[in-house]
């Protein structure tokens, strides 16, 4: 198994060019399974999860031809396979992106049914009620999902709670069904609307995303378009509380600073100076950062995938903060490997309580999810030896090239096998 060493201890500086976001990515590959025409996807980040998907949609019959690292055409002529088998979904939850799709396009869909993750329960109940309400008739049978609808029919959901990948999959659905579909208490993510872009360029009729109430008018079919894939907001997000908790000076490219309102705040308020343009950030941390209190919530609030790298900074911040992840019920595993660098972390339910040390110790730890690792690699960055992260798989699924991009900025960080 691989292994990242770093050591710790040297200010980040440079510049670097950020990648197309894995979040907006998924959704997007799927949508080429709602036409026959060939989907042009452009700024495509090199990532396992990315790699997962396109074998998945291989393996159903679509045509995967590779321009270059960064750009993939898709055709899914005929839809031969209609499985997403259990093998693929256990190692990628976002495969359930494929179930309305392919029920929208073929009229019938297995997927494995996700089960819980290392994060939380994370239940896809959202996602088959909107089905069953567009008229699909779903049965789940062994661990699968067995969806079938001849034409899926437009209609009015209002979701329970605000899900980002339940949203995207149900606003793929209705872009082919007959009428019109209302999607109500929808999530706001920037990938939603990347994802609403990428299907209206493909001939789809929707209005509202970005907003919680999104409208999609069904359309008799779609075609081919050539889409780019936003950049990563969380890739951003991690470069530049990387930077302010090494205390050094960043320039990242290629990114799009008004998805990262929410991020840049709480930077700024740790005492970062921040620069930006439309696609480019420059961060500066002169001081000791100081504690900032933040609560996950859907998007404009506070990212959950941010989470754990802000706990890193927290570590060795000055002041106390307060953590409350609302989002996922078990996020906050990295506590217990931060606290083995000598962190002084208490958790009480969903709440974190971080007092600030002067210094964090290098040691052996051990990644437990993809964020959770980003906060680990963090934490090696500023701790003074070496630190030994295992199970880095995790951040293999979420960023392109991490340990290349952060030894661009003078990081000492290899990899291992
Ligand atoms: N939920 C339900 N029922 C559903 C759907 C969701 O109860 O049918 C609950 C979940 O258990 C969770 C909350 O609703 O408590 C929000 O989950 P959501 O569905 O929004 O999460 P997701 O769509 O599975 C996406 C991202 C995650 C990110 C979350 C929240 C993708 C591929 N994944 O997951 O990204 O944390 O939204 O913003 O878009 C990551 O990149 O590290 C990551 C985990």
């Amino acid at each position: 198994m691989q292994k990242l060493i770093i050591q710790g201890g040297k200010p980040l500086r440079g510049e670097i060019s950020i990648s197309g976001a894995k979040n907006a990515a998924l959704p997007v590959l799927c949508a080429a399974l709602l036409t026959a025409d060939t989907l042009k996807i452009k700024n495509l980040p090199y990532l396992k999860d990315v790699t997962t998907m396109l074998t998945l949609l291989e393996e159903m019959g679509t045509n995967v031809f590779t321009n270059c690292r960064s750009e993939i055409d898709l055709t899914a002529t005929n839809l031969s396979n209609l499985v997403a088998p259990y093998e693929m979904v256990k190692t990628m939850r976002a495969a359930i992106l494929v179930l309305g799709p392919m029920l929208a396009r073929a009229g019938e869909a297995n997927i494995s049914l996700p089960g819980g993750c290392a994060i939380g329960l994370r239940p896809v109940d959202q996602h088959i009620k909107g089905l069953q309400a567009m008229g699909a008739e779903i049965k789940i049978e062994h661990g699968y999902i067995h969806a079938v609808a001849r034409k899926l029919k437009g209609t009015r959901i209002v979701m329970d709670m605000i899900t980002v990948t339940g949203t995207e999959n149900l606003m793929m659905a209705a872009t082919l069904a007959t009428g019109t579909t209302i999607l109500e208490n929808a999530a706001r993510e920037p990938e939603v609307i990347d994802l609403a872009n990428c299907l209206i360029a493909m001939g789809a009729k929707i209005h509202g995303a970005g907003n919680d109430i999104i409208t999609i008018e069904g359309v008799e079919s779609l075609h081919g378009a050539t889409h780019s894939v936003m950049p990563d907001r969380i890739e951003t997000g991690t470069f530049l509380v990387a930077a302010a908790a090494s205390r050094g000076e960043v320039h990242l490219k290629g990114t799009r600073t008004n998805s990262l309102d929410a991020v840049l705040d709480k930077l700024s308020e740790a005492g970062a100076v921040i620069e930006s343009g439309e696609n480019w950030i420059n961060l500066k941390m002169n001081s000791i950062p100081k504690s900032v209190n933040l609560r996950t919530a859907p998007y404009p609030g506070f990212p959950t995938d941010m989470q754990a790298q802000f706990m890193s900074i927290n570590c060795v911040a000055n002041g106390i903060a307060i953590i409350t992840e609302t989002i996922f019920e078990n996020r906050l595993m990295h506590v217990q490997e931060l606290k083995r660098m000598n962190a002084n972390i208490e958790v009480e339910g969903n709440t974190a309580i971080v007092r600030g040390v002067p210094q964090l110790d290098g040691a052996n730890v051990m990644a437990t999810d993809l964020r959770a690792s980003a906060s680990l690699v963090i934490a090696g960055l500023i701790a003074q030896g070496e630190t030994i992260i295992d199970r880095i798989y995790h951040l293999d699924r979420g960023y392109e090239c991490i340990e290349e991009k952060l030894s661009q900025l003078g990081a000492q960080i290899k990899r291992i096998n």
